[in-house]
């Protein structure tokens, strides 16, 4: 896809330093201390779930400008049985280009294609104020619960996008994260360190933790 001059495309085996080193730096001190995206993008690439012909770029004037991937996950229902559904993310702009509608450009390409390949819906992690804009409603008006979240407790971080209308209709159950984004501490830190120096920084606005 070409719109003035941006291009969404699949991410190549030779983009992926230049993807990791884009993922660090939109994340670095965002929600936390310096940041473990760019390590989990790293790890979902190996993994049996994750979505090859989902795996985007997008790029500019030969600039690597954003990304979004999705990895295979499923909801177990409440019936017995599974639901398969996708997650998504890392997705990220780099950050001298914010505020554009590129994020919105790419979520909704991505949505598109992930559509086209027949996946019926997407759970994800989420703000509202950014993924509402793409159709995305709280889980929970859908019948899905996070997994581990205590009854009662906020989960108005836990989005949903159905595909393919309908195609949650009748399905209660719960999600979890997929296993492979659960990264440690010690195992991002290990892999930050082939990347250049940077400063970790607690911040107003971050995640609690
Ligand atoms: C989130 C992100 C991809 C958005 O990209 P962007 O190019 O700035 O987004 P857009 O310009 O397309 O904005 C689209 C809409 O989302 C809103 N929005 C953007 N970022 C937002 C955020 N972090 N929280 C809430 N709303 C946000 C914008 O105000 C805009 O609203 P509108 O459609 O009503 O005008 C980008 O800010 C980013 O890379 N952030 C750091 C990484 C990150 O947080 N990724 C998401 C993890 S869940």
């Amino acid at each position: 896809m070409n719109t003035n001059g941006i291009t969404i495309r699949l991410e190549q085996e030779s983009d992926y330093r230049k993807t990791e080193e884009l993922v660090r730096d939109s994340f670095w001190n965002v929600y936390r201390p310096g940041c473990s995206e760019h390590f989990v993008l790293h790890v979902l690439r190996g993994v049996p779930a994750f979505v090859r012909e989902l795996d985007l770029v997008m790029e500019s004037g030969g600039r690597l400008i954003g990304q979004n991937v999705f990895v295979r996950a499923e909801i177990l229902a409440d019936g017995g049985g599974t639901v398969p559904v996708l997650t998504m993310g890392p997705i990220c702009v780099a950050r001298d280009l914010r505020g554009l509608g590129l994020g919105r450009l790419l979520l909704d390409e991505s949505l598109r294609r992930a559509a086209e390949l027949g996946f019926g819906a997407v759970l994800i992690e989420g703000d509202i104020g950014f993924y509402g804009g793409s159709g995305f409603v709280f889980a929970s008006e859908l019948g899905i619960r996070y997994g581990g979240l205590p009854e009662g407790a906020d989960a108005s971080f836990f989005l949903c996008r159905e595909l393919i209308p309908g195609f949650l209709s009748g399905v209660s159950g719960v999600y979890s994260t997929p296993e492979p984004y659960l990264v440690t501490e010690t195992e991002v830190d290990e892999f930050d360190r082939g990347f250049p120096p940077r400063e970790k920084l607690r911040l107003p606005g971050q995640l609690e933790g």
